[in-house]
């Protein structure tokens, strides 16, 4: 198996999950936001970028690859919308040789982290696959750009795959964790001001229509999330699929999130309660009900107390992330 972007924090997991399951596993990454250290130490490591045909068709061919789980991507939202071809580069003109390389090997399966974004402020929760997709980023455009080439590739050229589209991956094994640089997530920032390395948590808004007042999300510990894209290589043998990926019930609040972080960390963390962000719905929580029915999905952690210790647990063993 080839991971593009194993040495990125979902990336890391699911090489994780795939040598357990017993495959061989190949991380493709040219670490421009990855880690050295988040690659797997079992897996063959490619230091490369995805717009380089001819490494990737040596890559492909070397290793006998038969399947790639495709993940690297340029994934922050309020970056996107400034510097819209970055993203367009990278998670579409980018995306596309590698999916040249494939065919021009005859590698034809394919497990893609799409992403929830891709629905834009849905009109309804939790958000279904057949709900309509309308992006309000480039980020969440060039991922649905990317989903309509698989479909059309798989017509023309009979490239199976499985997208994946998921909202906020959240967790972290004992070897493997979140270091983004910058952190844009939500679990991340708490637990940074509860080790003290941030003065507070900002909250933008609490004046939502929610139990209280602030935003509802929904969080997947990265586990779950690893051992779905290991379970979706099942279904390629005979025909691709669309899934959501999500913890589906009534999601989260961020005041959820930090008083789960206070009861796991035993930390004050100081709030300010800001203005509400442009474009942030109240509501965004995706159903999971497909993939459970047709694949059998469960998730193992679904406990908010869960996800965070783990993410916890991480950060305590490696105070400096993937430095120390
Ligand atoms: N983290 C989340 O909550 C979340 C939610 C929904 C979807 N996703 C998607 O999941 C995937 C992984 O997310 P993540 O949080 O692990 O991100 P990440 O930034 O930690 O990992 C991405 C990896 O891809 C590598 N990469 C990027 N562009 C590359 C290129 N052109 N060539 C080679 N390597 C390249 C980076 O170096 C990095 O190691 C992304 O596609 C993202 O859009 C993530």
């Amino acid at each position: 198996m080839l991971v593009t972007g194993g040495a990125g924090y979902i990336g890391s997991v699911v090489t994780e999950e795939l040598i357990v399951a017993g495959h061989a596993a190949v991380v493709y990454d040219d670490l421009s936001k990855g880690h050295r250290g988040a690659a797997h130490p079992e897996a063959a490591f490619v230091e490369a970028g995805l717009d380089d045909g001819a490494t990737l068709r040596r890559t492909l061919e070397a290793h006998r690859i038969e399947a790639v789980i495709h993940l690297a991507a340029s994934s922050l939202v309020g970056e996107s919308v400034v510097e819209p071809s970055k993203y367009y580069r990278n998670n579409v003109v980018a995306g596309l040789k590698l999916l040249d390389a494939m065919r021009e090997c005859a590698v034809r399966r394919i497990v893609f982290s799409s992403t929830a974004a891709v629905y834009g402020e849905p009109e309804k929760q939790p958000v279904e696959e057949t709900d309509a997709t309308s992006p309000t980023n480039p980020y969440g455009q060039t991922k649905l750009a990317f989903e309509g080439a698989l479909r059309w590739y798989e017509g023309a050229y009979g490239i199976r795959y499985a997208a994946l589209r998921y909202f906020n991956a959240a967790g972290a094994t004992t070897r493997f964790g979140e270091q983004h640089d910058p952190e844009t997530h939500l679990i991340p920032i708490v637990l940074q001001a509860a080790a003290g390395h941030r003065t507070h948590v900002e909250i933008y808004g609490e004046d939502y229509a929610t139990r209280d007042g602030t935003c509802v999300r929904d969080y997947v510990h990265v586990v779950d999330l690893a051992r779905a894209h290991v379970l979706a290589l099942s279904v390629l043998g005979e025909r691709s699929a669309v899934y959501n990926l999500g913890c589906g019930g009534d999601g989260y609040t961020v005041r959820e999130v930090v008083e789960a972080a206070r009861e796991v960390t035993g930390r004050d963390i100081p709030l300010k309660v800001g203005a509400r962000r442009a474009g942030d719905p109240s509501v965004l929580v995706a159903s999971s009900e497909k993939i459970k029915k047709e694949l059998g999905w469960s998730p193992q952690f679904e406990s908010l107390r869960e996800i965070v210790g783990s993410a916890w647990g991480w950060m305590q063993s490696h105070p400096n992330g993937y430095e120390s």
